[in-house]
């Protein structure tokens, strides 16, 4: 079966959003892992003073994770489909959090954002967009030198035994909960765009390609290890090599090098 993509995808969304909130509470450790996952993006100072992105927030669970990790931060949360965003919308925020309906591929030329952001949270998001490395460039463009992402990601470990894990775990759980919510198409992509996505490795390797630093995977505790795990990385701190001037080598005349002998003198 193909995956659902663009308005696919977000029409099933929308019609998932009724039930998401009630399914994702049977999944041990869904909300925990969130709060983990965005810790891990070492936010200083509760977040004061930063601006930050939650990049396909849903109904709003993964947004609450950033907002635990940075109480103090200005949030902007965005998703592409409605009906997600209108749950969402509906908790209680505090007023540095913001909703934006818009597919991330096109955050630039909706105008939806301004400026550079310190720090993109996205859960679940990277393996549901066609153009994956598209989407990286983009959040990459948008982030202030030394900004963080951290991806909290379905991305099975590389072994065996972790693919089988999922398999069991759709056919026992998360398809017919899927069926019984009226979402079998939904839970249907789910295991399908699991089992095609990156490995936990391989997403890594994708980031850094994509020219992040410092690409970190980290492994999610209980159950959900080999299944989920949260990469981060930054982007570089200066600016990248081409924006640098080049340091051109200077020719030493002759009569003002020192001598090569007494370029030792006096050490050891
Ligand atoms: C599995 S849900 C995760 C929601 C939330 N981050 C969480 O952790 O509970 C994936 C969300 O990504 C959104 N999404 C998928 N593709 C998107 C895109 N191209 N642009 C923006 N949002 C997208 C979906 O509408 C959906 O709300």
């Amino acid at each position: 079966m193909p995956l659902l993509r663009d308005e696919a995808l977000s029409s099933a969304f929308d019609h998932g959003s009724l039930a998401y909130d009630r399914l994702t509470a049977l999944s041990p450790g869904y909300h925990a892992h969130l709060r983990r996952s965005a810790r891990r993006l070492r936010l200083p100072h509760g977040g004061a003073g930063l601006r930050l992105l939650d990049l396909g927030c849903g109904t709003g669970s993964s947004t609450a994770a950033l907002l635990a990790a940075a109480p103090y931060a200005e949030i902007t949360a965005v998703d592409s489909s409605a009906g997600m965003l209108e749950r969402a919308a509906a908790k209680p925020w505090p007023a540095g959090v913001s909703f934006v309906h818009a597919p991330v591929e096109r955050l630039a030329e909706e105008g939806v954002t301004s400026g550079l952001y310190d720090a993109a949270f996205a859960a679940y998001l990277l393996r549901n967009v066609g153009d994956r490395d598209r989407v990286l460039a983009a959040v990459h463009e948008r982030l202030a030198p030394g900004g963080r992402l951290a991806l909290h990601e379905y991305a099975l470990g590389g072994r065996a035994a972790d693919r089988m894990a999922w398999k069991a775990l759709c056919t026992a759980v998360v398809l017919p909960l899927g069926r019984l919510s009226g979402d079998a198409a939904l839970y249907r992509h789910l295991h399908d765009s699991v089992a095609q996505f990156d490995t936990a490795p391989a997403l890594g390797d994708r980031l850094r390609r994509a020219g992040f630093a410092d690409v970190r995977v980290l492994p999610l505790p209980g159950v959900q290890t080999g299944l989920t795990c949260t990469v981060v990385g930054r982007t570089p701190s200066v600016p990248l090599v081409a924006d640098v001037p080049v340091a051109v080598p200077v020719a030493v005349p002759a009569a003002a090098a020192p001598h090569p002998a007494s370029r030792s003198k006096g050490r050891p």
